[in-house]
């Protein structure tokens, strides 16, 4: 038998406390790319210790920039010497890609590998790269490279065919040096970009519109250093809600920023919970009785279909059939086999998944085969009557903050082990 890190989860104790909401993970990864497009110090403050920011301060590391930490704050410098992103990074983290927007506009040339990631779907790349050329850019790429290069970025109107997240960060970046005025139309609008937006304005670029389908960027010159934070984390914020709901219990969500947490909350209220604002402070609190709900991802402000699978796994405890339908990525449901496993009554049709949740669920054997896949079977097992095993911890380790500490924190029982699971 071979040896694993897996989750023990002791399912059926409430969680009580307060948990410290951290800066998102998906507003850090574009603001450190972004820090590349001055020699000035970039402090980007309250980044979470997961492992897709220390990929990415590697990623820095390797372009030849300096990257030092203290505490929450990551702070580079320097120009970028390189324009390749090391093949064993880029497949390391999906976030790479947000290095040719950056490396683009700052050197006019960047070479990456096809990067790697979690495996949700497609995920293709060409609203970047038909934005990239829009601004002049050359864009070639193989089975397993995309070389991007430009003698000089001009201003344009991009059309974004989707409200995609990463090509609009992308396309900001490349815009900010570019000559003249880009409108990027059909843009996307979720928190991170705004937070990205900030970084960018406090280093002197002109933008405008951002949070909204219409973006604007008139091209500068230079770039100065800047200090800024990113938006609190919603999708870990989601993901403790998640399982305050099924465990029930009462949370308060420190530093949880409720302006942008509408989607992410509305199907929780529907559901007997309780969530309220006191003193500043979020408290959400659950008696275990949830009732059955329809939910859509989409793209903000529409339900995040990064809380997809953690709120499936509330569904698998509603009482009567709830629905989930998956509308951003293709292939993004890995995690529903892990759940029927725990005995949930799941049927799949297209892009919907069926939950009838008055079936009761107990303790399995899971892997985590994605980052939010794998956060949605330890909420579940939260929930659960017996013991769990929850393996494929470095999905986890990707975007939460020792998960096992927060839960653990607030009186889950769930501890890290090592050896092998049981059959
Ligand atoms: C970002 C988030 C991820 C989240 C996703 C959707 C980061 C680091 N990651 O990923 O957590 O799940 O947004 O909210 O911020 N698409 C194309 N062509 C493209 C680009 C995207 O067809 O050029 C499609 C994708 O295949 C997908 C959809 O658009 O079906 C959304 O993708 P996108 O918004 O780009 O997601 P990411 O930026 O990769």
């Amino acid at each position: 038998m071979t040896e694993k890190t897996y989750l023990r989860v002791k399912g059926g104790s409430p969680l009580c406390g307060t948990y410290n909401v951290h800066g998102a993970k998906n507003a850090v990864l574009p603001m450190l790319a972004a820090s590349v497009m001055t020699e000035d110090e970039v402090t980007v403050t309250d980044c979470p210790y997961i492992s897709d920011v220390d990929d990415m301060t590697e990623v820095l590391r390797a372009l030849g920039v300096a990257v030092s930490r203290r505490g929450r704050d990551v702070t580079v410098s320097g120009k970028p010497t390189l324009t390749e992103i090391p093949p064993h990074l880029a497949c390391a983290m999906r976030s790479s890609v947000f290095m040719l927007g950056a490396l683009l506009a700052e050197t006019g040339e960047v070479r990456l590998f096809t990067p790697g990631g979690c495996r949700i779907g497609a995920r293709p790349l060409d609203i970047h790269f038909d934005g990239f050329r829009r601004l002049g850019a050359c864009v070639e790429y193989g089975e397993d490279y995309v070389l991007c290069h430009a003698e000089k970025l001009t201003g344009a109107d991009v059309i974004l065919k989707y409200p995609s997240v990463g090509a609009t960060e992308n396309l900001i970046m490349a815009a900010v040096k570019a000559e003249g005025r880009t409108r990027l139309i059909g843009a996307a609008r979720e928190p991170e970009i705004v937070s990205l937006v900030r970084l960018l304005v406090k280093m002197g670029a002109d933008i405008a519109g951002e949070g909204t389908p219409v973006i604007t960027v008139n091209g500068v010159r230079e770039l100065e250093g800047a200090v800024c934070a990113p938006v609190a984390d919603r999708i870990v914020t989601g993901t403790v809600m998640a399982a305050v709901a099924v465990a029930g219990g009462r949370v308060e969500l420190n530093g949880a920023d409720a302006s942008c947490l509408g989607a992410v909350i509305s199907p929780f209220l529907s559901s007997h919970t309780y969530l309220v604002e006191h003193g500043g402070v979020l408290v959400f609190e659950s008696d275990r009785v949830l009732a059955a709900t329809d939910v859509v991802t989409g793209p903000y402000p529409l339900f995040p279909t990064d809380m997809q699978a953690p709120f499936m796994a509330c569904q698998c405890y509603a009482s009567g059939m709830s629905s989930m339908r998956e509308t951003v990525f293709e292939d993004r449901f890995a995690h529903v086999a892990e759940l029927r496993k725990m005995g949930a009554d799941i049927a799949l049709a297209g892009n919907t998944a069926f939950v009838d949740g008055s079936r009761g669920m107990k303790g399995a054997v899971m892997h985590a085969a994605d980052l939010r896949g794998g956060a949605g079977l330890l909420v579940a097992a939260l929930g659960a009557e017996g013991e769990s095993f929850i393996d494929g911890l470095r999905y986890l380790d990707r975007g939460y903050e020792n998960i096992e500490r927060i839960m653990s924190n607030l009186g889950g029982k769930v501890v890290r082990e090592s050896g092998s699971l049981p059959e």
